[in-house]
């Protein structure tokens, strides 16, 4: 689904990931952990091709085995990927219904449309007055996190990485977040970055990566998670 060869990203002079090689399968979980600082939301953002980013010469990145290196946000996203981010932004004057509208474009039939923003709403516990909202404003961190989700549940790309979808988010809203994703996890790629364990009552992955300083130090399935528990990240450097 997802390859990565020679990964080495810059923001600015300061290298930050270092010569990732790792290839996302499809139909996997994966969880993604590393104490803060590690990296995580910069592989994210580097995947998504977010321009404060810079990959080092020979960094390549190809999606389905075509080379996506050079493409932009906007054509990744075309291409099924989409990015959750840690911190949601509000955005003034459209709401949920507005932006999906926008981003599924003129094949939409915006009743159908509504009707299955609704659904899944209703699935995640989203208040329906959030829908009429200006995204996210005013909205909790746990209902950031469901918007979040929700516009993920609509598009329905193929390459999901979800950045700290659990972070700020309370017990409620984890489980409503974790046992929909187990439904929406058919036929994707999940990357769930985290540096907690909790989310993982709900949604099993199915390979563990570690990544501290930049590095995946670790790869193995859900023992990691005890081992990370039990040890601390401070183990693997
Ligand atoms: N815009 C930036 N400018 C300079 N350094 C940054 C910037 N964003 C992140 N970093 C640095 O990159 C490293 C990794 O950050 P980040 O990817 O956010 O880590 P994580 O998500 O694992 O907590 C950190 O040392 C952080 O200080
Ligand atoms: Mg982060």
């Amino acid at each position: 689904m997802i390859r990565l060869d020679n990964f080495t990203v810059k923001i600015g002079d300061k290298v930050i990931l270092k010569n990732i090689k790792f290839t996302f399968e499809p139909d996997r979980v994966y969880c993604l952990m590393g104490p803060n600082g590690s990296g995580k939301s910069t592989f994210a953002y580097a995947l998504a091709g977010h321009p404060a980013y810079q990959l080092e010469e020979g960094s390549k990145i190809y999606f389905c085995e075509e080379d996506i290196t050079d493409l932009s946000p906007d054509k990744r996203a075309k291409k099924g990927m989409f990015l959750s981010f840690q911190t949601p932004l509000s955005l003034n004057g459209v709401n949920a219904f507005q932006l999906l509208r926008l981003s599924l474009g003129e094949e939409a039939d915006p009743l159908s449309l509504k009707k299955e923003i609704e659904a899944v709403a209703k699935k995640l516990h989203v208040k329906k007055e959030l829908l009429s909202r200006s995204l996210n404003e005013g909205a909790s961190g746990g209902e950031r996190k469901k918007l979040e989700m929700l516009q993920a549940a609509v598009i329905k790309p193929k390459f999901v990485i979800l950045d700290e979808i659990d972070t700020g988010v309370d017990i409620d809203a984890l489980k409503s977040i974790g046992r929909f994703l187990e439904e929406f996890k058919k036929g994707r790629t999940i990357v769930l970055i985290t540096h907690y364990s909790r989310i993982l009552r709900y949604i099993n992955p199915d390979k563990v990566l570690v990544i501290i300083d930049g590095q995946i130090k670790r790869e193995g399935g859900q023992e990691l998670v005890a081992e990370i528990e039990d040890k601390g990240y401070q183990f693997y450097r």
